[in-house]
């Protein structure tokens, strides 16, 4: 086992009508004036936004608001917030929504606190050296930015998804009602699923030798996403399978199935955000229709993993050679995202993908990744091309 720092600050309140106490919750915080950031419509149309207003109300917090966060959420967004919390004296951001109204939080955040362009920080150009503290109220169990150090944002001018982590933006508390999810269409609950199995499994493969404890958590929590992903499918009303997928999604990202690991190979994530920039699609469906082809590229570089994987995970029976069982634990996984109508290529998800731009995704990628991208098996900008093209 790896040497390692395990550090989660967020105060996660848990269950049926927690959003109630929003407001003693930010009232904690002791601060003056609250940004309310949110999304689209659903927080409006659920009456849930009304509900947190209300609770800030009850105890005397100002606020502001601003919605309009989309789904690979736009740095333009990013500066208005950055405006009107300075120009409001904002102190404090309460997310309302999923992954893109988390991070659109946390990027306001710092450039709240911060001088010069934010876009820097997702640049790699400089370090952030604080963010304004953010809570959130999660509406979709996802990207577990709710827990996690990381957030990714969309910069319209060429169409560039990148992410930034540090402790700094962590939230200081997270509020999980299980049954805030149950308005969400189908096919966010399951890109949601998916994005809990991938954070997990993209700790879970790369070059870390000994790891039972983490191995078993991770195992157990894929296991559960599976099982629970496919009740819902069926029953999208079930509080029990609803929780139990809220909790796996903030586990799932908050470093617990990374401990004593290398590190994971993030490479599934990397090549679906250049995909997210370029074709705007779904995060967890992205990330399903690249996994597949990334598998089988670099598998035979840590073929005890995906054999463990397989057996462990998927449930195949270890007869065989490596490589009958690898290529049976993949399919399955493919097999498992089919089952709830996640695309399993990239044609799957609506898009003919031209040569053009395998090329362009693969540059921007090998770009971002400085040429040097994955654990499992460092991929440079050719084999990009070549899982996109595999994935097509
Ligand atoms: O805007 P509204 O109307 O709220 O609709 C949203 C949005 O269209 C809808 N939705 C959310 N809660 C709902 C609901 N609809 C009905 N009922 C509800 N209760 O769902 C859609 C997707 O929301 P979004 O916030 O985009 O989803 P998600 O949580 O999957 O976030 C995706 C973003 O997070 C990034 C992704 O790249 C993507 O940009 N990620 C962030 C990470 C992090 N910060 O740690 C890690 C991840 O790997 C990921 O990259
Ligand atoms: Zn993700």
């Amino acid at each position: 086992m790896n040497n390692f720092t395990y550090y989660t600050p967020t105060k996660v309140v848990f269950g049926r009508d927690t959003d109630k106490q929003v407001g003693q919750l930010v009232k904690e915080q002791n601060c003056k004036k609250v940004l309310i950031h949110y999304g689209g419509q659903s927080a409006k149309r659920s009456g849930l936004l009304d509900r947190i207003k209300a609770s800030l109300e009850a105890e005397h917090i100002d606020y502001v608001e601003l919605g309009g966060v989309v789904p690979n959420p736009r740095l333009s967004l990013v500066y208005e917030g950055i405006e009107l919390c300075k120009k409001e004296s904002v102190d404090f951001i309460l997310a309302v929504g999923g992954g893109s109204v988390i991070d659109s939080s946390k990027a306001i955040g710092y450039g709240m606190t911060n001088e010069g362009d934010v876009w820097d920080f997702y640049d790699k150009k400089r370090q952030a050296t604080a963010c304004l503290p953010i809570g959130a109220v999660l509406t979709i169990a996802a990207a577990g930015s709710e827990m996690s150090d990381s957030s990714v944002i969309t910069k319209e001018e060429g169409w560039i998804k990148r992410g930034y982590g540090s402790n700094y933006c962590r939230c200081k508390f997270a509020v999980m009602n299980p049954e805030l999810t149950m308005t969400l269409p189908d096919y966010q609950t399951a890109s949601g699923c998916t994005d809990i199995m991938m954070h997990t499994m993209e700790r879970y493969f790369d070059q870390s030798r000994t790891m039972e404890l983490t191995d078993g958590i991770a195992e157990a929590l894929m296991k559960t996403v599976m099982k629970n992903a496919v009740i819902l499918r069926d029953d999208p009303k079930n509080y029990d399978a609803r929780a139990e997928i809220m909790w796996a999604g903030s586990l799932s990202h908050n470093g617990l199935t990374g401990c004593g690991s290398e590190g994971g190979d993030w490479s599934t994530h990397r090549l679906e955000h250049e995909l997210g920039g370029l074709f705007d699609v779904a995060h967890g469906a992205g990330l399903a229709a690249v996994w597949g082809s990334w598998a089988r590229y670099v598998w035979k570089d840590r073929p005890d993993r995906f054999v463990k994987f397989a057996v462990n995970v998927m449930g195949v029976e270890p007869n065989g050679t490596d490589a009958e069982i690898v290529e049976k634990g993949i399919c399955a996984v493919e097999d498992f995202y089919r089952s709830i109508h996640m695309p399993t290529s990239i044609k799957e998800l609506g898009i003919d993908v031209t040569d053009e731009q395998i090329a362009e995704l693969a540059r921007k990628c090998s770009i971002a990744a400085k040429d040097n991208l994955g654990k499992v098996k460092v991929l440079h900008e050719a084999d990009m091309a070549a899982i996109y093209t595999m994935a097509r």
